[in-house]
C-alpha cells in the first residue's frame, strides 16, 4: 500500500532545502533480499545484434507519460557499431530511435542527427514530446574543436525536427537546430578545471514538470565545488574529491529551451562522485529522484555497489531521504555484479518499472577494469550491449522491494495489465 510522504527535515541553504546523502546512510548499503535483481545471463532477446546498445530512454510527454506518435512508442538509445571493443563505445556515442507498436517488438528508426550535433559524441538525455515538437536534451561530450578527445560536457538541446509515423515506423528527421543550454558555473556546479578528482560530469539532462507547481525543470548529473579547506587533513581532503550531485535548471515560462542554473537538489560530498541520470517519478504524492551510480565512485571508506539509488520527499525541492534508509534501491547478484546498469525508473500502475541495459554477464570479477584485462573476444562475448530484463519494484514511502523482471526491450504501455507477480524470481537471500 502506498502511504503519506511527510517529511520533517529543516529547510537548509540558500533558502531552499539542500538534501544531502551522508556517510552515515550510505554505510547501510548492501545487497539484501529485495534490493538485488535475478540472474540475467546472456541476452535472450537481442534485436539488433550489430549495435551496442546502452543508456535509453523514453519519448515523454510534458507530464512525463509515455509519448506515442500515431500509435508508435519511441525510445532513444546511446548506441555504437557491435564491431568495436564494449569499453571503447562511450567515445564514438551515437543517439539512436528505435520505435514499437506494443511495447515489445521495436524497430530501428536510424541515428537522429545528421551530423550537426554538439561535442565530439553524444551521451544521455531525454526526449519531450509537446505540441507536436519534439526537443532531444543531450550531453554534448568532448570539444568538437579539439583534434584529440576530450571529456568537456555540456548540456544541450536539438530541437525543429520531426517525427512521422506510418505503418512501418516512424521517421525522426531535420534539420535540427542544436543549442548549448547549460554549462557548469564555477560556484553551485564544478567546472572542469577546479576538479580535483575523477573526471567532472555535467550531463545528463532529464526533463521533468512538477505536477504540484506546474513548474519545469531539467535535472542532471553534476559535481559540486568542493575545494580543500585550510585545516582539511589529508584523507578528509581525498573524500572530498568524491562531490556528485544531482544539478537542476528551471524554466519559469515553461519553455523548454531557456534555463536557469538552481542550486543542486542534493549532493552527496564524502559520498560518491556520480550521481548518474538523475530523475524524478511522481507517485501517490511522493517525489522519487533516481540515480545510478558505480562502485568505483564511492569515496574511501563508503562501499556500494554498482546499482540503482534513489531518495523521496514530499515535495519535488525536497529534503529528500534515503530510500530503505541507505539509498540502495536495485543491484545486480554478486556473482554477475556487472551484468546490468544504467536503470530508468517510470511508473506503472502502483509499481515502478526499471528499464536498463546489459552489461557484462557470466563475469566474477570485482572491477571493469578487470574487464579490460580480458582478451579482446572474451570482453566482447561477455557484453551484452543490448536491453535488459525490465524489473519490477514496488514503492511504499520511504522503501522499495523488487518484485520480478518482465522481457528485456519490455515497455508496457500505461494501461497494460502486468502478469501476476512471482516474487520466488527475486533472490531473498543476504549476500
Ligand atoms: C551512464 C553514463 C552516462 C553518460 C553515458 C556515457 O551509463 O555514464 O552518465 O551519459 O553513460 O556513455
Amino acid at each position: 500500500m502506498w502511504r503519506d510522504c511527510m517529511d520533517d527535515s529543516l529547510p537548509g541553504a540558500d533558502g531552499r532545502p539542500r538534501s544531502r546523502w551522508t556517510r552515515e546512510q550510505a554505510a547501510g548499503i548492501g545487497r539484501r533480499g529485495g534490493n538485488v535483481a535475478p540472474v540475467a545471463g546472456p541476452p535472450t532477446v537481442d534485436p539488433f545484434p550489430d549495435l551496442h546498445i546502452w543508456d535509453t530512454w523514453l519519448l515523454r510527454d510534458r507530464h512525463g507519460g509515455i509519448a506515442e506518435v500515431d500509435g508508435w512508442r519511441l525510445a532513444f538509445s546511446l548506441t555504437a557499431s557491435a564491431d568495436l571493443l564494449p569499453g571503447t563505445r562511450h567515445d564514438v556515442a551515437e543517439i539512436r530511435c528505435f520505435c514499437s507498436r506494443d511495447g515489445s517488438e521495436w524497430r530501428d528508426a536510424g541515428p537522429v542527427f545528421d551530423g550537426g550535433a554538439l561535442g565530439q559524441r553524444q551521451w544521455a538525455g531525454s526526449a519531450l514530446y509537446d505540441d507536436g515538437d519534439v526537443y532531444l536534451f543531450y550531453t554534448a561530450a568532448g570539444r568538437e574543436d579539439a583534434d584529440e578527445l576530450t571529456y568537456t560536457q555540456r548540456i544541450a538541446v536539438a530541437h525543429g525536427g520531426s517525427v512521422t509515423a506510418d505503418a512501418d515506423g516512424v521517421e525522426i528527421a531535420g534539420p535540427w537546430t542544436h543549442e548549448t543550454l547549460l554549462e557548469p558555473d564555477g560556484d553551485r556546479y564544478e567546472t572542469e578545471a577546479q576538479s580535483r578528482g575523477m573526471t567532472y560530469t555535467f550531463r545528463d539532462p532529464w526533463f521533468f514538470e512538477d505536477p504540484a507547481s506546474g513548474e519545469t525543470h531539467l535535472l542532471f548529473e553534476a559535481n559540486v565545488p568542493a575545494p580543500e579547506r585550510d585545516g582539511d587533513d589529508a584523507a578528509t581532503s581525498e573524500r572530498r574529491e568524491f562531490n556528485g550531485c544531482v544539478g537542476v535548471a528551471a524554466s519559469p515560462t515553461g519553455d523548454p529551451l531557456s534555463w536557469e542554473l538552481r542550486p543542486p537538489l542534493l549532493d552527496a560530498v564524502e559520498v560518491n562522485q556520480e550521481l548518474e541520470r538523475p530523475h524524478v517519478v511522481v507517485a501517490d504524492g511522493c517525489y522519487y529522484l533516481f540515480v545510478c551510480s558505480h562502485v568505483h565512485t564511492f569515496a574511501p571508506g563508503v562501499a556500494g555497489p554498482d546499482g540503482l539509488y534513489g531518495f523521496v520527499a514530499d515535495r519535488f525541492e525536497g529534503p529528500y531521504r534515503p530510500l530503505n534508509g541507505s539509498g540502495l534501491v536495485a543491484t545486480n547478484p554478486s556473482g554477475a555484479r556487472f551484468q546490468a546498469y544504467s536503470w530508468m525508473a517510470f511508473a506503472h500502475g502502483e509499481e515502478v518499472l526499471l528499464q536498463s541495459f546489459l552489461n557484462y554477464h557470466d563475469f566474477a570479477g570485482d572491477s571493469l577494469d578487470a574487464v579490460a584485462e580480458l582478451p579482446e573476444a572474451e570482453q566482447r562475448a561477455r557484453f551484452g550491449g543490448t536491453l535488459a530484463p525490465t524489473l519490477r519494484l514496488a514503492v511504499d514511502g520511504d522503501e522499495t522491494r523488487l518484485l520480478g523482471a518482465l522481457d528485456a526491450w519490455r515497455i508496457p504501455a500505461p494501461d497494460e495489465p502486468l502478469p501476476p507477480v512471482d516474487e520466488s524470481e527475486v533472490p531473498d537471500d543476504d549476500f
